[in-house]
């Protein structure tokens, strides 16, 4: 008997496992890919966020298992569904695996069962997509099963806020639903938060990445302006940043990365419309963090120009950090794909250097040593550390800093040109 299931073991499934596995319960990882499989039952982690050793220990005490097999899902008590939702190419809300994997799910639904999905997405799809097709099954909610939404938070990489330690929100169709499954994250997570309805619970999600996504935007705004002005607006934030209330600081970049904040937003922008409402606010901050790739393609020409007095074409660049964020290795989204685009359509030779990525097959490129005097420009995109970007500095090559990781101060240096 399982006490838990998650159904994707990536980045949400897998520390989820961890939480519920470490308070004592029996955990079942559902995966579709066999090989992540037998790397989690021979207790190989391939997120960065739970290490291989604890999860060897949670395998050997076989508190921790995975399978390929959904008929499995029938001996858990509860199912957690922590699977991709991603965008079309239209930028529209893709939830096929969600809704096919529900379905796989209502063929398994029995008496007891408690559904929680997990991914994110816009309020109404546990309602109006979940509901109907595990009631389809015959049995009916808040009777026979509770289902509830209880989005998922964890910011990958980050050590002081876990998915142990970050309030859980919990929203159930029914008020048993929210009861059940606050009991079960209770058991587990340091904070359960209740909401009334899967919706509130769906819309809080979106709220935080939105609040994000415009509060990035706007700071990517003010620093396109703060070039033409020779202000450095690193400057700015830090200091801005000293008052003790009422501002908090977020910080320019070259666009927005991961599976979250570039696609979430999107998925209200797509259901408000069902409403006759448009969502403003998110389409402007989706249109500046979209532009950033191509300012800071035009920041790496200028300073080409003004540095060696080349054009980008026929300019060995390397791109420094390629993840969309420092100490990891997940390139979901990263700006660094289509700056590295954006550079090769422009004729540079694009090389790059990331200790967390070693290849990056999807553009024939591989990680070089970082050996600046090889290089025309070098370009910062993330600030991984662990890099004497101090030295880099002091080697006289030609730097385009996009995240201040060099710390120099002004706007223009000879050396640095900083975002
Ligand atoms: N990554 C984050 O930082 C984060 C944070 C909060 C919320 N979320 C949300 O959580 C959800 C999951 O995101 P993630 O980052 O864990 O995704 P992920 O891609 O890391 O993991 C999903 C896993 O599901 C597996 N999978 C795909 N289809 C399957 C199927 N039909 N049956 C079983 N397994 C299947 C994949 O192989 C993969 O291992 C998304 O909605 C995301 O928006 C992500």
């Amino acid at each position: 008997m399982t006490d838990v299931a998650i159904v994707g073991a990536g980045y949400v499934g897998v520390p989820l496992a961890q939480v519920f596995a470490e308070a004592g319960r029996s955990v079942l990882l559902v995966e579709r890919d066999a090989e992540r499989v037998a790397q989690l039952n021979r207790g190989e982690s391939y997120i960065e966020d739970v290490s291989s050793e604890v999860l060897k220990r949670l395998v050997d005490e076989q508190r921790l298992r995975a399978t390929t097999d959904y008929d499995e899902l029938r001996d858990a008590d509860a199912i957690l569904i922590a699977l991709p939702t991603p965008l079309s190419k239209q930028r529209e809300p893709d939830l096929s695996i969600v809704k096919a994997a529900t379905e796989e799910i209502a063929k398994r639904l029995r008496k007891g069962h408690l559904v929680v999905l997990e991914s994110t997405t816009y309020p109404g799809t546990t309602r109006e997509e979940l509901l109907p097709r595990l009631e389809a099954s015959g049995l009916k909610v808040g009777e026979d099963f509770n289902l509830a939404f209880s989005p998922e938070r964890v910011d990958p990489g980050r050590e002081d806020w876990t998915t142990k330690n970050v309030p859980k929100v919990v929203g159930g169709i029914t008020e048993a639903c929210t009861d059940r499954a606050a009991e079960l994250y209770g058991s587990a997570v340091d904070t359960v938060h209740r909401v009334t309805s899967p919706e509130s619970a769906e819309l809080t999600k979106l709220l935080e990445n939105i609040f994000r996504s415009v509060n990035i935007a706007l700071v990517n705004e003010l620093a396109q302006l703060c070039e033409r002005m020779k202000i450095d607006f690193w400057e700015v934030v830090e200091a801005a940043a000293t008052k003790p209330f009422g501002f908090m600081s977020f910080k320019p970049g070259p666009g927005l990365g991961g599976h979250c904040i570039p696609i979430d937003p999107f998925y209200l922008t797509w259901k408000a419309r069902e409403y006759d409402f448009y969502t403003e606010f998110i389409e402007l901050a989706g249109k500046v963090n979209e532009n950033m790739p191509y300012h800071c393609r035009s920041l790496i020409s200028q300073a080409l120009n003004h540095g060696k007095q080349r054009s980008l074409k026929g300019s060995q660049v390397l791109v420094l950090g390629v993840a969309y964020k420092p100490g990891i290795s997940d390139m979901r989204e990263s700006p660094a794909l289509k700056l590295i685009e954006l550079l090769q359509a422009a004729g540079a030779e694009i090389s790059y250097h990331d200790p967390h990525v070693s290849e990056l097959p999807e553009l024939g490129l591989a990680s070089v040593p970082l050996e600046p005097e090889r290089f025309d420009c070098i370009a910062i995109v993330t600030d991984h550390a662990g890099i004497d970007y101090q030295a880099l500095v002091d080697d006289g090559a030609v730097i385009v800093d996009f995240r201040n990781a060099t710390g120099e101060k002004g706007r223009l240096s000879d050396k640095v040109w900083k975002l």
